[in-house]
């Protein structure tokens, strides 16, 4: 395994990500349910370590989406593997992802969730935003960081599967 740099220390990421919680705790009323979607396999540790300090009544769906397959950037094309979600009856909505890079995975799920469930709103929650890759216009409504143009592991981000299990977010040398 390479040696990997420190660009988020476990700390920074537990104190922002409880700030990010407090900031959606003040966005929702505290008898509205809200429906997470964790986006698998990158978001599995962000979405677990958020939705510990939300106040609201939470449910966790999984979705398995995958744009980069093994290699180091976008491949255009959303592969989605699991993509079964329920009828979201008038209930908030909120996609937790890992990073936001080109936009394509986000834009995609958001699309699906419009046109398959009828939710009340969507929202999005993302740990790192890489805006300068962006191929189209689109924000996260919470976002924890933002990162510059390179490739990031740890905390749930993977190169090639490995790496996921780091508690912070590095580069790789
Ligand atoms: P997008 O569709 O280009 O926005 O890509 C988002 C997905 O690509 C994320 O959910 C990640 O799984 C993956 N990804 C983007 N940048 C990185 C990175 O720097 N490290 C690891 N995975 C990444
Ligand atoms: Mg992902």
């Amino acid at each position: 395994m390479n040696k990997v740099n420190t660009l988020i220390s476990k700390d920074e990421l537990y104190n922002r990500i409880k700030q990010v919680a407090e900031e959606i705790n003040e966005n929702y009323g505290e008898n509205e349910t809200l429906n997470i979607i964790c986006v698998l396999k990158g978001a599995f540790m962000f979405c677990a370590e958020l939705i510990k300090y939300l106040k609201m009544p939470v449910k966790v769906e999984f979705v398995s989406l995958s744009s980069y397959g093994d290699s180091h950037c976008s491949q255009g094309k959303i592969k989605a593997l699991n993509l079964t979600l329920p009828e979201f009856e008038n209930e908030n909505v909120l996609i937790v992802e890992d990073i936001i890079d080109t936009g394509l995975t986000l834009q995609f799920l958001m699309e699906f969730i419009e046109q398959h469930c009828s939710a009340k709103s969507i929202k999005t929650a993302v740990l790192l935003d890489k805006a300068e890759t962006r191929k189209i216009y689109i924000e996260a409504d919470y976002k924890c960081f933002n990162v510059g143009d390179m490739f990031v592991v740890g905390f749930g981000l993977d190169d090639r599967q490995l790496y996921r299990n780091l508690d912070y977010v590095g580069y790789i040398e």
